[in-house]
């Protein structure tokens, strides 16, 4: 497999975006992490250690892909939030944004549960793959479409543990 962007590239991106973040939070308030299991689970294990402001986290699971490399469009939500996001400054944490259907969906319910701002951060972004318009205000990479793998990202459940992102050759 091609190596895309090193471990190294990677953390020096994502430690950059915890200090964007927290930069634009006022410091007195705690921002509430919701990480997209399972892509997102890297990401935000990364994210979070390089914060040094009140954060809490919460995790939720929605499947688009089944086991192919294509998007069904088709969103299902597999494990919801624990707790409320009423009047919090909620960050959707996901591994990356494609065909934009699955943040999309995720934005408008949680939308719905009055969090006081919601945002997204995303560790990559194929913007030419975009079906849908969706706003994510933090994107570690902008790379082509190619599938890939590894810090989070499987294909058929595998390459998630990898420690830099890699193109799948299919
Ligand atoms: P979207 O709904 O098309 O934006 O798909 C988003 C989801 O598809 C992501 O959360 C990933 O789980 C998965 N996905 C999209 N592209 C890739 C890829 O290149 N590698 C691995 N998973 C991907
Ligand atoms: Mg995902």
């Amino acid at each position: 497999m091609t190596v895309l962007l090193d471990a190294e590239t990677i953390q020096r991106r994502v430690r950059e975006l915890a200090l964007q973040i927290e930069r634009e939070y006022p410091k007195d308030e705690e921002i509430h992490l919701v990480c997209v299991l399972k892509g997102g689970f890297v990401f935000m294990a990364d994210l979070v250690r390089s914060m040094s402001a009140r954060v809490s986290m919460d995790f939720i699971a929605v499947s688009s892909y089944g086991s192919g490399t294509k998007s069904s469009g088709e969103v299902r939500f597999q494990k919801d939030l624990d707790t409320s996001l009423e009047n919090r400054n909620v960050i959707v944490v996901e591994d990356i944004v494609d065909t934009g259907l699955t943040l999309k969906y995720l934005q408008e319910i949680l939308r719905s549960r009055a969090p006081k701002s919601l945002r997204t951060a995303c560790l990559l972004s194929k913007p030419s793959r975009r079906k849908v318009e969706v706003v994510v205000e933090y994107i570690g990479f902008t790379i082509e479409d190619r599938f890939v793998v590894g810090y989070g990202l499987d294909y058929a459940e595998r390459y998630r543990n990898l420690p830099h992102i890699a193109i799948l050759q299919e």
